[in-house]
């Protein structure tokens, strides 16, 4: 179970997608940019021919935007798509995962049948990935870490320094580390913060990266993995399915090192840091809240009523025309959470005015 299900929602109620406001997927709020919406228009002309089996212009262009060697660079339909492929490739027997953490990770990893141990998150901490509590849990039979930074759902980032010593860690025992920054681009200093810069260096990291969040994109889709080791990865390319990324998000090579893309990244990462600051703020006020001081496009909030739950909340607020993320669903949090996307002011006034009127 996902956020944004928008289909599933049309099926099971009688709304429109115009009538609510989705609060359960974070994209970027500012949508498609004209320049890029102009650009997929144009490149459906391009759909009556196969893609470039080798997509040739889009490797030359991620590994100038990731500032890495193409050897480096795993492409796919979605970063979902190449987290799948990519743990199918290294295939781990045993391996950590925070918990709450995106779900995907478990079911890839369930999927090669390798064991899961749960690195369990606390709330009086934050839900803070540390090193300290990695370290009692990586045994010699551990062979790969997962992280997710920021990570969903908490939005909670791991600190440069704080990273420093995870890698010492996990590199002192010989296993892989795989950190998903899906919503990297989204934290101000996120070109500072990404471990992309270090993969020359470290044949046992790789970095999870999707363009589907920062870019609106999630219905043309397009993700990749960059990791230390280019052997694995020429691997993978060499085994993938043929043309899995179609001839529309296929043509974004030619606006991924735009001005206009970066001017659009910059434009995101201000307004979601002034949202998103004004959404705690506002959230944080109500008393019945406690929200979790997150760094992402998205904030997971505590309704802090025993008697309710947010499945109950999500119901009426949804009778609101608003949709929010119940995250009862995540390993490590019960039915008092919900998630909610660092949106536009109207849309994130909008919000809390539905749940000032329906939490008391
Ligand atoms: C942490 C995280 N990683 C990856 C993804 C998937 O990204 P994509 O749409 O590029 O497959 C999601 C989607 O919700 C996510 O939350």
């Amino acid at each position: 179970m996902h956020g944004g299900n928008i289909h599933y929602l049309m099926r099971n109620t009688n709304l429109n997608s115009s009538d609510w406001v989705d609060f359960s997927a974070n994209i970027n709020p500012l949508g498609l940019s004209s320049e890029l919406t102009d650009l997929f228009y144009q490149s459906i002309a391009e759909a009556v021919h196969y893609p470039d089996p080798d997509y040739h212009d889009l490797y030359r262009a991620t590994a100038v935007c990731f500032g890495c060697d193409e050897k480096h660079i795993l492409l796919g339909n979605g970063a979902v798509d190449v987290l799948y492929q990519w743990l199918h490739k290294m295939s781990p027997r045993k391996a950590i995962i925070p918990a709450p953490t995106f779900s995907e990770y478990e079911k890839a990893l369930k999927g090669v049948n390798a064991e899961i141990i749960y690195a369990t998150l606390h709330q009086d901490n934050n839900f803070d990935i540390t090193a300290e509590m990695l370290a009692p849990l990586l045994t010699k039979d551990i062979d790969l870490v997962v992280l997710c930074n920021p990570n969903n759902p908490t939005g909670r980032i791991i600190p440069s320094e704080e990273m420093d010593k995870i890698l010492r860690l996990v590199l002192s025992h010989k296993c892989y580390l795989m950190v998903d920054e899906a919503f990297m681009d989204f934290i101000e200093d996120g070109d500072k913060q990404t471990l992309i810069s270090k993969i020359n260096a470290l044949p046992q990291v790789s970095v999870l990266r999707s363009f589907t969040k920062i870019f609106a994109m999630p219905g043309i889709r397009l993700g990749a993995v960059v990791a230390g080791n280019s052997q694995l990865i020429a691997q993978c390319k060499e085994e993938a399915v043929p043309w899995k990324i179609n001839a529309v998000a296929n043509a974004f090579h030619r606006y991924i090192n735009t001005d206009d893309a970066k001017e659009y990244t910059i434009k995101t990462r201000h307004l979601i840091t002034k949202e998103r600051q004004w959404l705690y703020n506002h959230l944080s006020a109500l008393q019945q809240l406690k929200v979790i001081n997150g760094a992402a496009n998205y904030l997971l909030v505590h309704w802090k009523d025993n008697n309710r739950t947010v499945a109950e909340l999500r119901e009426r607020l949804l009778q609101s025309g608003i949709v929010i993320r119940d995250c009862s669903t995540f390993i490590g949090l019960d039915e008092r959470w919900f998630r909610v996307a660092v949106k536009n002011r109207n849309e994130n006034e909008r919000l809390v005015s539905a749940i000032k009127d329906n939490i008391d």
